[in-house]
């Protein structure tokens, strides 16, 4: 099948701006309608993309005739109600995460998908990185553990610094993100590596969770140990604004025979019988790898076909996660 599959998008920030770049390169999947709250974030795709339609607000973008799918780029909080808009009109949805901090929405809209066979899915964009399929060829529930030869998992260490906090390619990004309320790295950073431990491993439970945050009562988390247990594993977080690199994370699965390490989000060290190497390819190269793949991901969500991408119990559970451990025990 080789229909051009129309794509509407709410939500032109950075992220939303992000995909528009990567959809336009795309054989398939095209943006053509957009919409956002905000008139100056609207232009600013248009002048971009000037293929691109603006609709008058999201109700029109949703009803809109030939549209196959919505990806809604906002912050959190109006995700469950663009997504059941998005229902009603027969659209596949893509949304971003942080799905939500509202769970009890989230629970209903997981009920319609499950009864109804709505197609959603969520955007942690490690779903589709060479480094998570070789966490589950070595760890995960159908590993071939004994074939890859790393034996036994030991334990799972993240450790995350950012030298400012929102990073510097998303300083233009709205007041939400530097905010303790919708935003913070826990959510916006932690969330995808906890979807990747959570894929490999299962279900995991907060132990011990100690969080910093500014006096002004407003402004998100700056400090964050923490311990979790998952699949009898020990995981241990530590993530802090602080340090000089902008965007620092490096997530090490340390095993009985070896150990793989996940670092600079796609880049995947694998240590094994005394030797260390740079694993698939350079950083550059697997984020490629990864950002085509779930863009093909998206097209079989659409096509109703099998997909690797999360869907919205999946992402929940990972916000359930994340959510304890800002809660702090
Ligand atoms: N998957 C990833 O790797 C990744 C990376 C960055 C951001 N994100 C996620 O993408 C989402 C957006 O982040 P961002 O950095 O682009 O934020 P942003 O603040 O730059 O952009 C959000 C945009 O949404 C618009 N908006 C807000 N409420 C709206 C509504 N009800 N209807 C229509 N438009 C509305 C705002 O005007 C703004 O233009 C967040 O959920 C964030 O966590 C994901």
């Amino acid at each position: 099948m080789t229909e051009t599959l129309n794509i509407g998008v709410i939500g032109l920030g950075v992220m939303g701006r992000r995909m528009l770049d990567r959809l336009s390169a795309h054989p398939r999947l095209r943006a053509c309608l957009v919409w956002d709250a905000n008139p100056a974030a609207v232009a600013q795709a248009l002048q971009a993309h000037p293929h691109l339609q603006a609709a008058t607000d999201a109700a029109a973008l949703i009803g809109h005739a030939g549209l196959h799918s919505l990806y809604i780029a906002t912050p959190p909080a109006p995700h469950m109600a663009l997504s059941e808009l998005a229902f009603d009109a027969g659209l596949a949805v893509f949304c971003e995460k942080p799905l939500t901090v509202d769970f009890a929405a989230a629970r209903a809209c997981i009920q319609r998908i499950e009864q109804q066979g709505q197609r959603a899915a969520v955007n942690f964009a490690l779903a589709s990185a060479p480094g998570l399929a070789l966490l589950e060829q070595a760890f995960g529930q159908a590993s071939s553990a004994a074939e890859l030869g790393f034996g036994a998992l030991d334990e799972v260490q993240l450790n995350v610094a950012f030298a400012a906090w929102p990073r510097p390619w998303q300083a233009a990004a709205g007041s939400w993100l530097s905010e303790r309320r919708e935003g913070g790295f826990t959510r916006e950073v932690l969330s995808h590596f906890i979807f990747v431990l959570q894929r490999v491993l299962g279900p995991a439970t907060v132990t011990r969770s100690a969080v910093s945050y500014p006096a002004d009562g407003v402004g998100a988390e700056t400090d964050l140990q923490a311990e979790l247990q998952a699949a009898g594993c020990k995981v241990s977080i530590n993530a802090r604004v602080g340090g000089n690199i902008a965007d620092d994370n490096r997530m090490l699965w340390r095993a009985a025979q070896g150990e793989i390490e996940l670092s600079t989000w796609f880049s995947q060290i694998r240590q094994q019988g005394g030797s260390s190497a740079l694993d698939g390819g350079d950083t550059d190269s697997l984020r490629a790898l990864a950002q085509t793949d779930q863009l093909d991901q998206w097209a079989a969500l659409i096509e109703g076909r099998p997909h690797s991408l999360p869907g919205y119990a999946e992402a929940l559970a990972v916000q359930e996660t994340i959510e304890a451990l800002l809660l702090g025990r």
